[in-house]
């Protein structure tokens, strides 16, 4: 297992939807355990392919007590509504208030490639759409009026200069 360089904004990894994960291997298991390393390290509840460099649609999380590895993830159902602080490891975890459904039904594939549902609410459906964004070249700031995003920008460019 290894710890791996966390990409940050702007990065142009952060921006391209991932390829399809289509071999289920012990290369795979690997960089899970990897990512899982790497976000444990950085103390965040989930952590995305792209975020290390990988351009796959795949994300570990370990978030609200519920662990697991997300590959090829899709949004089946969302319900509700939640507003709450977010941040990303790939933006310094500046934070901002984003409001996000609040009940999320997702598809996804584990490590063998067998297909689950899983249902989560609250901080973990935040986590897992953030995720999934993830997967698809999106971040969290997409949602954040103009000005806001210009703000987490510029405090996350700040502080990485320091
Ligand atoms: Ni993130």
């Amino acid at each position: 297992m290894a710890v791996r360089k966390i990409a940050e904004y702007p990065e142009e990894v952060l921006f391209k939807v991932g390829a399809a994960v289509d071999t289920f291997d012990e290369e795979l298991e690997k960089l899970c355990e990897d990512m899982f390393e790497t976000m444990y390290q950085a103390e965040g509840v989930g952590l995305a392919a792209p975020q290390i460099g990988v351009s796959l649609r795949l994300f570990v999380m370990d978030c609200d007590g519920i662990k697991l590895v997300a590959a090829n993830p899709e949004i089946l159902k969302t319900e509700g509504e939640q507003s709450g602080q977010e941040g990303c490891l790939s933006i310094g975890r500046v934070p901002a208030v984003v409001v996000r459904p609040n009940k999320v039904v997702m598809r996804a594939q584990n490590l063998k490639g067998e297909w689950y549902e899983q249902e989560v609410e609250g901080l973990a459906a935040r986590c897992i759409l953030h995720e999934t964004d993830h997967c698809d070249g999106k971040l969290f700031i997409n949602y954040l009026p103009k000005l806001r995003k210009e703000m987490v920008i510029k405090k996350f460019l700040k502080e990485k200069r320091k």
